[in-house]
């Protein structure tokens, strides 16, 4: 808990930083477990707050020696999930009947062998994607899957943002017309790189694009898949149709079929 008492001497972080929520003002109060872990094994110097708590995850705000990093915790997972659908878990290698099972039942231990299946694969996909030149928060362990493994249900990974807050999600900021063109080529752009690196995203919109320093930043891939996978094409037709959807408040009028065809190669 010396971590814990340590960060009151740090500077109040402001705006969304809810650190005050998180970092109980009584040092015996039991903090999230995963983040005690990975601060006792020093791949944090110490957390500040929560970012964003969504359907399957939550994110902090962390301090490590390479720099502020977001922490993703698969925990608390809603017991309906898109994530969860079976379109994405076809043919996807679990390799143990019982936690199999336990996942299918959404017992408590088949939520957290779920959790880190997708922090597992979040983190593979973060890696190839990085190496490919795809905008993706750096992942901050691995590649070595033994590393990410000790990992547990949590992704940690470079933070996108600085002290006064995190990255807005393209969802949530307003684009001047030349901003909104180039925003959305390069969401194009990452498209076609991530389906050249071999993987579709499964989850592509605004939502999980943040700008940064008037650049994009691709996130949340727990749901990609291989380009080999059987529902692959379908994913990323849908990918590219929610791509142009979400992009329509920005005043950009696309159609996914010339979407799919840059990505092609043959637009
Ligand atoms: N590396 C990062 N740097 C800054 N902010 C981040 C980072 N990763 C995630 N976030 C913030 O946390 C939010 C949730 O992350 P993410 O989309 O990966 O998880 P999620 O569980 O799918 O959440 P949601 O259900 O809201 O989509 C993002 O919308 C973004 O605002
Ligand atoms: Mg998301």
């Amino acid at each position: 808990m010396e971590y814990f008492s340590r960060r009151h001497d740090r500077r109040k972080p402001r705006g969304r930083l809810r650190a005050a929520e998180l970092i109980p003002d009584d040092d015996a109060a039991a903090p999230v477990p995963e983040i005690a872990w990975m601060l006792e094994r020093g791949y944090l110097d110490a957390i500040d707050g929560e970012l964003k708590s969504g359907k399957e995850a939550t994110v902090y705000l962390g301090r490590t020696r390479a720099g502020l990093a977001a922490v993703k915790v698969y925990r608390d997972l809603t017991v309906r999930s898109f994530k969860n659908d079976a379109r994405y878990r076809a043919g996807r290698y679990v390799g143990d009947a019982r936690i199999e099972k336990a996942i299918t039942k959404r017992t408590a231990t088949g939520r957290r062998a779920q959790g880190r299946l997708w922090a597992g694969h979040e983190y593979a996909m973060l890696w190839r994607l990085h190496r490919a030149g795809v905008p993706v928060p750096e992942p901050l362990i691995g590649p070595d899957p033994s590393d990410i493994g000790d990992a547990g249900e949590v992704v940690l990974m470079r933070y996108v943002g600085d002290e006064s807050g995190p990255a807005p999600r393209l969802a949530d900021v307003p684009l001047a017309p030349d901003d909104a063109h180039r925003a959305f080529a390069e969401a194009v752009d990452a498209l076609a790189t991530m389906w050249r690196a071999g993987i579709v995203h499964g989850d592509y919109s605004t939502y999980n694009l943040l700008w940064w320093r008037n650049a994009v930043v691709v996130i949340d891939l727990p749901q990609a898949v291989e380009t080999d996978h059987r529902e692959a094409r379908a994913l990323l037709a849908r990918d590219a149709a929610s791509l142009c959807a979400t992009f329509r408040t920005h005043g950009i009028e696309a159609a996914p079929e010339r979407v799919l065809r840059s990505v092609f190669g043959d637009a």
